[in-house]
C-alpha cells in the first residue's frame, strides 16, 4: 500500500458509494468509510457493512451534521470522496468546512457522478439538484481545495437495464416508450467502471482541478438504437410509443424527482459527446 493515498468515502453505504469503497480497497488504497451509527443497525445495510469489514475497510462513525466527527475522519486520510445522496448535496458545505479545518486534504471529490452540472439545462425538480452541485463546485474552488469532478452521465444499473422506462425494474417485452424522436445519444456507464476511474483519478496529477469525463464510445447510444439491440436479443419487435418533448415536459411538471426529469436531461443532445476519459481544463 506504500505510496497509495488514504481515501475516505462519505456516503459509502449508498448506491454508488459501495462500488467506490469496494474498488478503493481492491486497488490497495487504505480505505475509510464514514457512516452514521444508525446505519450499522439498518438490516438493509448489514451486508454492505460486512463486505467493507471483509475488505479491510476502516469504519469510522460520523455524520455530515457533526463537524467534529468529520474533522476527525478527514485528518486520518489524504483524499475525501463524497457520495452523499440528493438530500445532502447542498449540505456538503459541512464537508468543505471540515476539509478547511483539517488542512491536510490533497484532493476532494464532491458528490457528482452524473451529468456535468455546469453544462446541463435541467427543469425542476432536477434543477434544484444540479444547482446544489454547481454551488458546491464554486465553494470548493473559492476555498482553494484541490478537486476532481467525476462526470459519468447515466448509471447503467438505473437506466440501461430498464431501457429508461419510467418505473420499470426490467426491460420491456411488449411495449416501449420512446422520448422525443429517440435519436439523441446518452452515455451509460457501469457502476464498477465509474468506481475504477474515480479511484484511478485519485493519484493522477492530470485529473487535478479538472472534470473527469467517463464516456466510453461504445456506451454512447440513442434510445432507438438501444431498443433495436434489445429487440434483436429477444427476437421480438416491441410496440413503440413516442412521447413528444412538450408532453414530456407536462409529465414532469409537479412531479417529485423521477425518471421523467432525469430523462429530460437524457434527451438533451448537448451533453452527449463521444469522448472517453476526457479531461477538460477549467
Ligand atoms: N448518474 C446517475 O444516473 C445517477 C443516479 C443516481 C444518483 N446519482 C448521483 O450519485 C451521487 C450519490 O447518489 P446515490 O443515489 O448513490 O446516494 P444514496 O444511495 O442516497 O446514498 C447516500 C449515502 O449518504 C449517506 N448519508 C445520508 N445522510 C448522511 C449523513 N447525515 N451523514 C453521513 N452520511 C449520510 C447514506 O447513508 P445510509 O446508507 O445510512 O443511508 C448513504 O451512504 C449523487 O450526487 C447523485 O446525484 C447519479
Amino acid at each position: 500500500m506504500a505510496g497509495k493515498s488514504k481515501i475516505l468515502i462519505i456516503g459509502g453505504t449508498g448506491y454508488i458509494g459501495k462500488f467506490i469503497v469496494d474498488t478503493s480497497a481492491k486497488m490497495g488504497h487504505p480505505t475509510f468509510a464514514l457512516m452514521r451509527e444508525s446505519t450499522l443497525s439498518n438490516p438493509s445495510k448489514s451486508q454492505i457493512v460486512q463486505n467493507f469489514r471483509n475488505s479491510g475497510v476502516t469504519l469510522l462513525y460520523g455524520d455530515i451534521y457533526d463537524h467534529a466527527s468529520l474533522v476527525n475522519a478527514i485528518k486520518q486520510v489524504d483524499v475525501v470522496i463524497s457520495t452523499v445522496g440528493r438530500e445532502q448535496l447542498a449540505d456538503q458545505i459541512n464537508i468543505i468546512a471540515a476539509i478547511k479545518e483539517a488542512g491536510n486534504v490533497k484532493r476532494f471529490f464532491p458528490s457528482e457522478f452524473g451529468n456535468d452540472a455546469d453544462r446541463v439545462h435541467p427543469v425542476q425538480p432536477a434543477k434544484t439538484m444540479y444547482d446544489a452541485k454547481v454551488r458546491i463546485r464554486r465553494m470548493v474552488e473559492a476555498e482553494g481545495i484541490p478537486f476532481t469532478y467525476v462526470v459519468n452521465n447515466f448509471f447503467a444499473g438505473y437506466f440501461l437495464r430498464t431501457l429508461s422506462q419510467p418505473g420499470a425494474t426490467a426491460p420491456p417485452r411488449d411495449k416501449v416508450v420512446i422520448f422525443g424522436d429517440g435519436n439523441p445519444k446518452a452515455i451509460y456507464c457501469k457502476e464498477e467502471d465509474i468506481a475504477i476511474y474515480t479511484i484511478k483519478a485519485v493519484d493522477d496529477p492530470q485529473t487535478l482541478n479538472k472534470v473527469l469525463y467517463v464516456r466510453p464510445p461504445q456506451n454512447t447510444i440513442s434510445l432507438n438504437e438501444l431498443v433495436s439491440l434489445w429487440e434483436k436479443k429477444i427476437g421480438k419487435t416491441l410496440e413503440r410509443t413516442y412521447i413528444s418533448e412538450e408532453q414530456l415536459l407536462r409529465n414532469i411538471q409537479g412531479q417529485r424527482i423521477s425518471f421523467y426529469s432525469w430523462l429530460w436531461e437524457f434527451q438533451k443532445p448537448k451533453c452527449c459527446h463521444h469522448y472517453y476519459y476526457k479531461l477538460l481544463s477549467r
